[in-house]
């Protein structure tokens, strides 16, 4: 097992290892002394993994109680969101209880929005079961609800107490929501770590993919140490992300987020290297990261309707939005732009 500090407002570990699921009671045990809880998980893991974690932590002396919602990002929304909080309130969950998040980036994002919320804020654990969740998602406390308008455009930053990585969950993920995954791991290569990159580069994640989480969540960390509430340098994690948002938003969901910031990064280097931000290449060894990995690497939309979508992106600041540009590979910047710039930065990247 390998575990990171999280060196946030409030520390907390995040353990990563094959087998840690049945280890779950013990582990959070050790970490929070409330001992009444509620998972909350999705249609399609819920079946998987809900008896083996309730098991876990009923022989670690929880009282679990279990919450579940159809998969998907199409219920990241408010109203899946009052259906958790009502469920937590019909239960009697008090502000020394606990909430566990168990699934991929939407069920944490979501669970960690109502206990962010629920009385004022609850503790939570994150347990994230895809690539994605173990090594972005469920770190790092941001979490939130899409509205019709855009993504993730209500939420809070609310840290988990702890986050519990079974990487053999991951043999049970489709193909495409493994490649998710992958898109947000060379993302961390490409804004922090060009060994990292050049290793993700050299051969199959799925050998060494305890190996891939930790440092995936080693560069997180150590940004978000840096700047948790995003003021400033948190920023580069956004990297692909106004456009991929854009892409995610207009496909109604149906391009999942990992495939969404994958063409997103592509679009980005391009529009940034044409505009003079990144040095010449960039874009050839973005877009060959991205299609090394079997994701993809076009743009099914126009300038106008990326346009319109991106303006709706949280990162915008009244008439201005900050872009996240490769200085180099390893190393990233952002630039903040007006409306004017956005939308020549946007028919750059196409
Ligand atoms: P997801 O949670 O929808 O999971 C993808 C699919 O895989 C779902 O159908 C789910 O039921 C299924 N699944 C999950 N684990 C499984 C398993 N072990 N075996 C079989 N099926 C399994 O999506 P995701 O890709 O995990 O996360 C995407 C979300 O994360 C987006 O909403 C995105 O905005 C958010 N996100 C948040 C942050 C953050 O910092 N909070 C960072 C990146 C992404
Ligand atoms: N996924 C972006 C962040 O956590 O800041």
């Amino acid at each position: 097992m390998h575990t990171v500090t999280v060196s946030a407002s409030r520390p907390y570990a995040v353990h990563i290892g094959g087998g840690l699921l049945d280890r779950a009671g013990e582990l959070l045990a050790g970490a929070t002394k409330s001992r009444r809880c509620a998972v909350v998980t999705d249609s399609a893991v819920g079946p998987l993994y809900g008896d083996r974690v309730l098991a876990t932590l009923e022989r670690a002396g929880f009282a679990p109680l279990l919450f579940t919602f159809p998969a998907g990002e199409r219920s990241k929304n408010l109203s899946t969101y009052g259906q958790i909080l009502d469920f937590f309130a019909k239960n009697r969950l008090t502000r020394s209880d606990l909430a566990v998040a168990l699934g991929g980036g939407v069920t944490g994002d979501m669970a960690g929005f109502a206990a962010a919320t629920y009385q004022r804020g609850v503790d939570y654990v994150q347990i994230p079961t895809t690539f994605l969740a173990a090594s972005d998602s469920s770190v790092g406390g941001k979490t939130a609800v899409d509205l019709a308008e855009g993504k993730n455009l209500v939420g809070a930053f609310w840290q988990p107490r702890l986050v519990i990585c079974d990487t053999d969950t991951f043999r049970t993920l489709p193909g495409e929501v493994f490649d998710d995954g992958a898109a947000e791991t060379v993302k961390h290569g490409l804004i922090a770590d060009r060994d990292f990159l050049r290793l993700l580069m050299a051969g199959d994640l799925r050998e060494r993919i305890d190996d891939v989480v930790r440092r995936n969540v080693e560069i997180k960390a150590a940004v978000v140490a840096e700047d948790e509430f995003e003021a400033g340098r948190r920023k580069i994690l956004n990297f692909g992300h106004t456009l991929g948002h854009a892409i995610e938003q207009l496909s109604g969901f149906a391009v999942t987020h990992g495939h969404a910031v994958a063409r997103g990064m592509v679009l980005a280097a391009r529009g940034a290297e044409r505009l003079g931000y990144s040095p010449a290449g960039t874009l050839e060894q973005v877009a060959g990261a991205v299609a090394r990995l079997g994701l993809p690497t076009d743009c099914p939309y126009g300038a106008d309707q990326l346009y319109d979508a991106a303006t709706a992106d949280k990162k915008r600041s009244g008439g201005t939005i900050d872009v996240v540009v490769l200085e180099e590979i390893g190393r990233a910047g952002t630039v903040r732009l007006d409306m004017a710039g956005l939308r020549a930065f946007v028919e750059a990247a196409l």
